[in-house]
């Protein structure tokens, strides 16, 4: 489909953050969402595969968006019992508005192949993996299908805590200790639920030159404030203009600034984060997204991009003479005024500490899951980690998408439909979905 749309495969865990990823993928309109994959770790496989099944009803997306059940556990550990302290016993407490699924996963097919056939469906170069829950899947896809690390444009994670000042947000204290990690002192929650996973994706150099991470340090640069919740509640038109205060919020406007307020609530007990939860997820979504501003085939796509900031390179020239095409040379050539500078952004050798179980990690015995960035000199290739974004123009995008999630709704019966009586609408695309032969889409 060469309308100019980004194809991505969503990898997740709802997860109250997961369930604003899905909405950007489904309603972006630079996105072409593949399909989905649930991954254990905010709550059971079983609960987050009914989270993103009810997510994807409350947005009308249920009968165009394939929806598969991936790892139950970690690639080498046993099964892993998320705490209910930050997303409840449901994996996405904190309204009564989740509708009922109107839709069942594909059980046919397993997750990782399901994820396989659809990219390898995609031009090559053009396709992207995102995952915002523990990266078993992710790992798992690329482990089964080698190929796969050549064929896909990018592959976009949220997870990893830095720590050092990497970025200016702030992290949160638990009993008073600053930490760097959220499910311990040192280890973000993605990371901590399959570190051989992190360990396996990073360690692919291949794989880890086309990856993005969006850690801790970026995410919580990014809270849903009471301003974003206001904005996601009542809407704003993309001007700006004042929210159209005459119309009622939608159930789904709702529901979703309902499922904030109970994350924020989890942030402000457990890490005194007052301002408001961080929104994770959609960031590792958004990520892809930074090609729209070079694609002048589709000028109108491109005030959808969300700009991330990738730190330039230091004007350093390098003392020794540069080998011929590096980065460094081309640099070095600019500076001698005979070629225009590429700037690329830092990349960073990524390794994860995988020594330890995850109970003696929670105990803090041990730095399982712990994640460190290595600068690597300018112009080889590695992992891309943004130190920021334009914040005010994510929420701007996401508040749209929203939006057409709701035009969505709409043009899908109404709420009534959605949140009420039975419909028998889509069943054709689900049966195609089952045979593979899926292409409905909600946008
Ligand atoms: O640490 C934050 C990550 O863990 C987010 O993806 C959240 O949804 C949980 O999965
Ligand atoms: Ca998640």
């Amino acid at each position: 489909m060469e309308d100019g749309r980004i194809p991505v495969w969503l990898d997740c865990d709802p997860g109250h953050d997961d369930a604003f990823a899905i909405i950007l993928a489904a309603y972006h309109p630079a996105i072409r969402l593949l399909g989905i994959s649930t991954v254990f770790g905010n709550a059971s496989l079983e609960k987050t595969t009914r989270n993103a099944a009810s997510v994807l009803t409350a947005i009308a997306a249920a009968r165009s968006v394939p929806l598969y059940v991936g790892a139950s556990q970690a690639l080498y550990r046993p099964p892993f019992h998320a705490a209910t302290d930050i997303h409840g016993e449901t994996g996405l407490d904190g309204t009564s508005l989740l509708p009922e699924p109107r839709a069942e996963p594909v059980a046919s097919v397993p997750a990782v192949d399901a994820a396989h056939d659809a990219l390898m469906a995609c031009p090559p170069g053009t396709a992207w993996v995102v995952a915002t829950g523990a990266f078993t899947n992710a790992a798992a896809l690329f482990l089964k299908y080698p190929h796969l690390v050549r064929h896909v444009r990018g592959l976009s994670l949220m997870g990893g805590a830095l720590g050092g000042g990497f970025t200016p947000a702030v992290l949160g204290k638990v009993d008073g200790v600053p930490r760097v990690g959220n499910w311990t002192q040192w280890a973000e929650f993605n990371v901590l639920a399959d570190p051989e996973a992190a360990a396996a994706i990073f360690g692919n150099r291949e794989l880890a030159r086309k990856t993005t991470l969006i850690p801790l340090d970026v995410s919580h640069m990014v809270l849903a404030t009471e301003e974003a919740r206001a904005l996601l509640l009542l809407g704003k038109p993309p001007g700006g203009g004042e929210a159209d205060g005459q119309k009622r919020p939608t159930k789904l406007r709702t529901m979703l600034v309902e499922l904030l307020m109970f994350f924020a609530k989890t942030y402000s007990d457990v890490f005194g984060i007052a301002e408001g939860p961080p929104l994770h997820d959609p960031l590792a979504v958004a990520a892809v997204l930074a090609g729209l501003k070079d694609d002048a085939a589709h000028p109108d796509l491109q005030r959808y991009a969300v700009p991330f900031a990738d730190q330039p390179l230091r004007s350093a020239i390098p003392t020794p003479p540069p080998e011929n095409g590096s980065a460094a040379a081309v640099e070095a050539a600019a500076s001698a005024g005979t070629a225009k500078p590429k700037t690329i952004g830092e990349r960073f050798e990524v390794t994860v500490e995988t020594v330890g179980t995850y109970e003696e990690a929670r105990a803090g015995l041990t730095r399982t899951g712990q994640t460190v960035a290595r600068l690597l000199p300018p112009g080889e290739e590695g992992v891309r980690i943004p130190r920021g974004l334009d914040i005010p123009r994510f929420w701007q995008v996401l508040e749209e998408c929203v939006a057409r999630a709701d035009a969505a709704v709409a043009a899908a019966g109404g709420e009534d439909k959605i949140w009420g009586a039975e419909d028998d609408v889509g069943v054709a695309v689900a049966a195609a979905a089952e045979a593979g032969g899926f292409d409905g889409l909600p946008n």
